[in-house]
């Protein structure tokens, strides 16, 4: 295997260091992370064995970037606001977290002639839309979030074109397991450990979307840089069926100290303005390519709650 010299911006989060798992075997790495959310610890093996660096920047700062990117063959753009109705009290936060982010590292890899762009896009790109949705689907988001990353893939393509980048963008379903950030089922699982007899739930629990293990995110993420050539691939990563919120909230119960607590749902068909409430993607484009994810939605939501439950309550009896 060629040796692969990878940056990757947002690398000590969630989906990042199980990235660095995998990308540590193909060559060195960098990651570069304001750790605003991230966690050295999540990445410290990979450093501790020095098959990985460090770098502690942030993504607005453009010349930082430009300095740490120097001598990279493959950036995975990952950092973003993570929590998409965060967008509701802050309205600036994806427009700088996501929009001038993405922009900053198009123009520090234009600047230090780095060719190939991996980016986390997401499904909500798709907009507010229960139908099946291809890559040719054209949809408009509803939520801040969601359009911050329609414009980072726009400043792709464009970026791509003018100068020459080669790029995967993929839209990932919601994504899940160990080392999770965010998402319902850490969101269930930290209110049961405040809150033991009732758990509530965001919605009326019909919400339904498509949940992606991390695992298979990762091994998708690479599959596809592996095995898509062309000059720009956009990719739906998700697995094609989804689970509801009612089931990852019926789960964290299960698998809380706590099997006993109430779920209480506060009504109306979202979480919160902007929140999709049904969705489903269709992977095609991976399939085409020779891959598919090894779970199903349940499937990767059941093994999800039991790592994260085993996080959120160590070693107190379940
Ligand atoms: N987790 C999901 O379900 C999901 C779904 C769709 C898309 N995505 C996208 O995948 C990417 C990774 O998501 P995640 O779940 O790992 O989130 P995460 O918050 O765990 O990871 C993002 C990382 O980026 C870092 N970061 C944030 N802003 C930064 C900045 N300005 N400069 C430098 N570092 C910064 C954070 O410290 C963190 O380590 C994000 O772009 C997210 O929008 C995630």
């Amino acid at each position: 295997m060629t040796v692969l010299r990878s940056f990757v911006v947002g690398g000590a989060g969630f989906i990042g260091s199980h990235l660095l798992d995998r990308l540590v075997d193909r060559g060195p790495v960098t990651v570069f992370d304001n750790l605003s959310v991230g966690k050295r610890a999540f990445i410290a093996d990979h450093l501790d064995a020095g098959r990985a660096a460090l770098v502690e920047g942030d993504a607005l700062d453009l010349e930082a970037l430009c300095s740490a990117l120097r001598d990279h063959d493959v950036v995975f753009h990952l950092a973003a606001n993570p929590e998409a109705r965060w967008g509701l009290e802050r309205t600036r936060l994806d427009l700088e977290q996501g929009t001038i982010a993405t922009y900053n590292v198009l123009e520090a890899m234009r600047r230090t002639e780095t060719q190939q762009l991996v980016f986390s896009s997401s499904g909500t790109v798709y907009g507010d839309t229960p139908e099946p949705r291809t890559e040719e689907d054209l949809g408009l988001p509803i939520s801040l979030y969601g359009a911050s990353k329609l414009a980072g893939e726009a400043l792709i393509s464009a970026f791509g074109d003018c100068f020459g980048l080669q790029a995967w963008i993929y839209r990932f379903g919601n994504v899940v397991g160990a080392r999770g950030t965010h998402g319902a089922a850490l969101d269930f699982l930290r209110k049961l450990s405040k809150s033991p007899t009732e758990l509530e739930v965001l919605g009326d629990g019909r919400q339904a979307k498509p949940y992606l293990h991390v695992k298979d995110c990762v091994a998708g993420m690479l599959f596809g840089l592996d095995h898509s050539t062309g000059p720009l691939s956009i990719l739906n990563l998700a697995p094609p069926d989804g689970s509801t919120v009612t089931r990852i909230a019926e789960l964290c119960v299960a698998a809380s100290p706590y099997p006993d607590a109430t779920i209480r749902y506060t009504g109306g068909d979202r979480g919160w303005p902007g929140d999709v409430p049904r969705s489903r993607m269709v992977p095609d484009r991976m399939s085409a390519l020779g891959w598919s994810v090894s779970r199903t939605s349940d499937e990767a939501v059941g093994l999800a709650i039991t790592e994260l439950a085993a996080e959120v309550f160590g070693d107190q009896e379940r």
